[in-house]
């Protein structure tokens, strides 16, 4: 197990779960969170997201399909005395909501790598539950597309998603697909490599746009 400290608040990340990385601080480095509101982060793995959120907000719900991530993010929520203000929930996206729940912001740092099948199944005894963290299907868009097609049915009217896209997985359409459903939405943030261009983007409904 490792461990590390962020904004004063102590973490401890499994082997099998993902431990944060450029992603996730591009994300935790530019949150937006009032104190009103009821936030969820979708794939939370150790709690990261969830606790520096957790912090303003009124109440935060992480959800990860990994039961490996639930549990170690349950014991950095304990950890950190935020039991009273983030709770972890285990389930595949929005399983685990009920269907009445919604939120002002979803935090979601996708898996977004695409692994063609091929490749698993040459590697499949080594394919375990944290390649899970970032497998994004053939295309790398599989997990980000279930997201994109549901999650404005949790969001408030003026709801916001603050999301990490890739160039790895096609920005643009996840910008083109947001704006279909009458999201407009704003680059806050960029990190370059050599191999990849990480960009946080905040959407929001558009004003005045009735779908
Ligand atoms: C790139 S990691 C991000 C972890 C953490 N939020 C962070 O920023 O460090 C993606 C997370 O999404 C989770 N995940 C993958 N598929 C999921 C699904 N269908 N439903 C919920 N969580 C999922 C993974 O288990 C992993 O913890």
């Amino acid at each position: 197990m490792k461990s590390f400290v962020y904004q004063g608040y102590k973490f401890l990340v499994f082997e099998d779960v993902y431990y944060p990385s450029d992603d996730s601080f591009l994300l935790v480095e530019n949150l937006i969170v009032s104190e009103n509101d009821y936030v969820l982060d979708m794939g939370t793995g150790c709690g990261i997201l969830a606790i520096i959120a957790g912090n303003t907000a009124k109440k935060v719900v992480g959800i990860d399909v990994s039961e490996s991530a639930v549990i170690n993010a349950r014991m950095n929520v304990k950890l950190n005395k935020m039991e009273g203000r983030v709770e972890v929930r285990l389930g595949d996206l929005w399983s685990a909501l009920k269907s009445n729940e919604r939120f002002g912001l979803m935090l979601f740092n996708p898996p977004y790598l695409p692994i063609p099948e091929a490749e698993k199944k040459e590697d499949v005894m080594n394919m375990g539950i944290l390649e899970k963290a970032w497998d994004g299907g053939k295309t790398g868009r599989e997990i980000i597309d279930a997201f994109l097609a549901k999650f404005d049915d949790f969001l408030e009217d003026e709801g916001r998603v603050q999301m990490v896209l890739s160039s790895l997985s096609e920005i643009e359409k996840t910008l083109s697909y947001a704006e279909k459903k009458g999201f407009q939405f704003e680059k806050k943030a960029e990190k370059k490599f050599f191999f990849e261009r990480l960009v946080l983007i905040n959407l929001k409904k558009a004003s005045g746009f009735n779908p």
